[in-house]
């Protein structure tokens, strides 16, 4: 197709802004992001038929293609259609919406929830109809985009402490009147860093502050606490936590987002969150095939069991070759280089012996902090092992 001629001063400057674009250009050349595979199988996938290990995926406890996954799927969508259609306040919501509701809040410890169709909306939600002007957000400086997505759409101050720093936390709270509303908001799991949050800490440095709390645990649950309950429930804290969002594209083999807490807040989300006002639900088999990953993390341990028997055994392989891993305690392990240009030949080499990962680049992360993403699932075998093994140890060399 001929380049399109912009005729307008806003689409030259708009065309333009994107044609120049470094980033863009770079995207394009050297195609480091947005891979496609033309099949997957377990944890195997195919890109130009090459099969690969994928190393980079959220499927934790490898549920995707678990069997009552599938068949409450394609129940779901023979019973309801393909969509949802529209807004629950709108076009109303289904009982699947409730049954998965329900099943999330008793899961969670909590009174009540809502699913989103992202959980991006669901982050969004946690934060957006609760903060106004006159509060104050204090909020871990790597949280995800989704929080700051939700924090940017308020009219609350704004305050970051450093991340996972429960001394950090302290100091901004010494800072503000004790009678100004505030919201702290932290992730349980951080999946760029694999870092498990300080809660008890947190919560120890709010008491007596007048904080609300959120947290986000969409690489929590599924991997943590009894039964994958989550990070308040490793902790012992689900009672002091007021609101936990998450998504259900982790773990929980499907595609959106949750909010649970007290009946009383899900209820004042239902009608101040726009994302759940303005968008539609969440579709009947992105909420069947959740409902049944809650059931198999219920009755099927031996998947988490499996999840952390793996992530041992791929943090041994990485630790022998003296890679570094940032303190990682989760499936989420990242592996830090500390430059661009070392990880994108990393990766390339990891993909040249048949492992797929993707990379994250400043300023994504710190500087310095440029990494390897990779992340284990329960379905990861003796045998990808072995060719994540001999791969990671080829890249070391080739590269570093
Ligand atoms: C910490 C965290 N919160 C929220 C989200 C958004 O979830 P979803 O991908 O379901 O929109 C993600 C997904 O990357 C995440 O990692």
């Amino acid at each position: 197709m001929p380049l399109f001629a912009p005729k307008t001063k806003a689409q030259s400057t708009i065309y333009g802004r994107c044609r120049s674009d470094e980033n863009t250009k770079l995207r394009l050349k050297y195609a480091p992001f947005y891979d496609t595979f033309e099949a997957q199988k377990g944890s195997r996938v195919w890109k130009d038929g090459q099969e690969l290990v994928l190393l980079s995926s959220n499927d934790y406890l490898g549920l995707t293609e678990h069997p009552k996954v599938l068949e409450a799927g394609q129940k779901a969508l023979r019973q309801w259609g393909s969509s949802s259609t529209g807004a629950r306040v709108a076009n109303g919501g289904r009982q699947y919406h409730l049954r998965l509701e329900e099943k999330l809040a008793d899961f969670l410890g909590k009174e009540a929830a809502h699913v989103h169709s992202a959980g991006y909306l669901s982050c969004m939600s946690a934060i957006q109809p609760f903060a106004q002007r006159g509060d104050l957000i204090l909020v871990d400086r790597n949280v995800h985009s989704s929080l700051w997505s939700g924090i940017h759409n308020t009219n609350a101050r704004v305050e970051k402490f450093s991340h996972n720093k429960p001394a950090s936390l302290t100091k901004a709270l010494s800072f503000e009147k004790p009678e100004t509303p505030k919201i702290l908001v932290f992730e349980g799991v951080y999946s760029m860093e694999g870092h498990i949050a300080p809660v008890p800490d947190f919560l120890e440095a709010s008491t007596g502050q007048n904080v609300f709390t959120v947290m986000d645990d969409a690489h929590g649950v599924g991997v943590l606490g009894n039964q994958g309950r989550g990070t308040a429930e490793h902790f012992g804290a689900t009672d002091q936590l007021d609101l936990v969002c998450g998504s259900l594209s982790k773990a929980l083999a499907s595609v959106g987002g949750y909010v649970a807490g007290d009946r009383c807040l899900i209820e004042y989300l239902r009608s101040y969150s726009k994302q759940t006002l303005f968008s539609a639900a969440i579709s009947p088999v992105q909420a069947a095939c959740a409902d049944a990953a809650l059931d198999i993390l219920q009755t099927e341990p031996e998947h988490l069991e499996q999840l952390w028997q793996n992530t041992r055994a791929y943090r041994k392989i990485l630790e022998d070759l003296n890679l570094d891993t940032w303190g990682s305690e989760t499936p989420a392990i990242p592996v830090v280089l500390g430059d661009k240009v070392k990880v994108y030949y990393f990766r390339k080499a990891l993909m040249k012996k048949g492992v797929f990962t993707t990379m994250s680049i400043a300023p994504a992360v710190p500087p310095g902090k440029d990494l390897i993403r990779s992340s284990i699932s329960a379905r990861h075998t003796a045998e990808d092992f072995k060719i994540i093994a001999d791969a990671f140890a080829y890249a070391v060399k080739k590269v570093l």
